[in-house]
């Protein structure tokens, strides 16, 4: 995300004020709420709540977007227990010893399912989502690193991060931020992701260890972790860097351990050193919620933990902030015991299988061509056929958008940015029923635009999206 788009906020003065609905008979509603300023006198906490409850409907329908990964719907017993524990704070586990045990007991539980060795201590925590749980794993790295470049009288200015172009802004966040040189492999032909043979090419003595994705935010795909390890594995035998790799598991490491549990990406290879998800996305927890788990204490540089005492006990942490809601972490925990294994796997397997039955759907209609069909990650992407040249997905995305759906249009990264891509994410709650709608309001879309008699104009900055 680039310069001026941001969304940070300017401040800018202003006497603009909310257009009070006079039904509220209050004063507030007589006098205006200025948008800009604080009020100067309180108001009614109903009218208040329903000013701001009132507002909120002009957000979009969770149901309808299938742009986003993360949970929007959790039963209403899940929603009782966050609203009870909304005053619980995950760092002061002094005070909240019970929540601690609980995110504790979620490390393990992750832990179990990502196949951490018995004869090696995983250590973990919880984080608000996979972007600061990438920062942390980062981190690890780069000390990791550092350490061992010191150790061996070697310089420790340089280091770098290796990776596909397609992961999610978070790592070259945590580039950015942490002074790691990005290296990024690029898209080439049908290749939309990392490979062992291409990661390796980009490794030196400087690179603080190679990020497999499970799976892509462009396609769902699931990078080859094991093929990645195997190539590492060999440039090490050959007398080269011994290069860690890091997971980011932040949909995959809630879909993988049920519904592929054959598929070798976790901490059954040796080479894996850390791995992180979010809670939020396939765990099926409101936002924000995310997990990292180091294979072993060695993974994990003691430097960076720091002891907690000034709440009263004295605990080891790793987090970027201090103050931080407990509810999600209890939401997590709640999910993991009512659902089980076999719940969770039965989520997984019908989003999935609708997915799947989508994709097929969508490539039946014709000016359709996937490019994943929704069998790794319940995520699929698709182009539309180079011989249609009237319209693009940005057209088919914004057709759609009428209709309620929101299906995000985007390009890909440098080399292969002459692709453009419809994105499909499949999310509990995305019925087959569902999923036939979006199919007809698809072809009534594609219908339309077929009629069109000359091309629409295309403008060049569609072709952002960042999720
Ligand atoms: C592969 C991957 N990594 C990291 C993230 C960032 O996750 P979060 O939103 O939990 O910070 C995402 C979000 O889409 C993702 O898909």
């Amino acid at each position: 995300m680039g310069g001026n788009d941001v969304p940070l906020h300017h401040h800018e003065p202003g006497d603009a004020t909310l257009d009070v609905n006079p039904l509220y008979a209050s004063a507030a509603a007589r006098a205006g709420v200025p948008k800009l300023r604080i009020p100067r006198e309180p108001m009614d906490a109903e009218v208040a709540y329903q000013i701001v409850h009132d507002e909120l409907m002009l957000d979009g329908n969770a149901r309808l977007n299938l742009a986003t990964f993360v949970t929007t719907w959790m039963e209403p017993q899940a929603g009782r227990l966050m609203a009870e524990a909304a005053d619980k704070n995950v760092i002061d586990k002094d005070e909240y010893p019970q929540t601690a045990e609980i995110e504790r007991r979620c490390v393990h539980i992750l832990a179990d399912l990502w196949n951490a060795q018995p004869h090696q201590t995983a250590v973990g925590c919880s984080t608000t989502g996979s972007s600061e749980a990438a920062m942390l794993a980062g981190m690890a790295l780069k000390w990791r690193w550092r350490e061992a470049r010191r150790a061996a009288g070697a310089a420790a200015d340089r280091p770098n991060l290796v990776m596909g172009i397609n992961v999610q802004v978070c790592w070259e966040k945590f580039c950015r931020y942490w002074d790691v040189e990005p290296r990024c492999v690029p898209m080439e032909g049908e290749r939309r992701h990392l490979t062992g043979e291409e990661a390796v090419k980009l490794c030196d003595e400087n690179t603080i260890g190679v990020v497999a994705v499970l799976g892509s935010t462009q396609d769902g795909s699931y990078e080859p972790v094991a093929e990645i390890a195997a190539a590492l594995d060999r440039l090490h035998q050959g007398g080269g860097p011994d290069v860690p790799v890091h997971v980011d598991a932040a949909s995959g490491g809630f879909v993988a351990p049920f519904v592929q549990p054959d598929l070798e990406w976790d901490f059954r290879i040796p080479r894996v050193a850390s791995i992180n998800t979010s809670g939020h996305k396939y765990g099926l927890v409101y936002p924000g919620v995310g997990w990292v788990i180091w294979r072993d204490r060695h993974a994990l540089p003691e430097q960076l933990v720091f002891r907690v005492n000034y709440l009263g006990g004295s605990m080891p942490t790793f987090a970027l902030n201090f103050s931080r809601p407990g509810a999600q972490v209890i939401a997590q925990y709640y999910n993991l015991i009512r659902l089980g294994f076999e719940g969770y796997r039965r989520i997984q397997q019908a989003a999935l299988d609708t997915a799947q039955h989508l994709a097929t759907a969508i490539a039946r209609i014709g000016p359709f061509h996937l490019l994943t069909d929704g069998s790794e990650l319940p995520v699929f992407a698709f182009t539309l056929r180079p011989e249609v040249t009237r319209y693009s997905v940005f057209d088919v995305s914004d057709g759609l958008r009428k209709r309620g759906w929101q299906v995000p249009a985007y390009s890909f990264p440098p080399h292969l940015e002459d692709t453009s891509v419809l994105r499909v994410v499949v999310r509990n709650g995305m019925s087959r029923d569902l999923a036939d709608v979006l199919v007809a309001d698809l072809r009534h879309e594609v219908a339309q635009l077929e009629k069109l008699s000359s091309p629409l104009p295309q403008h060049p900055d569609r072709a952002r999206f960042h999720h």
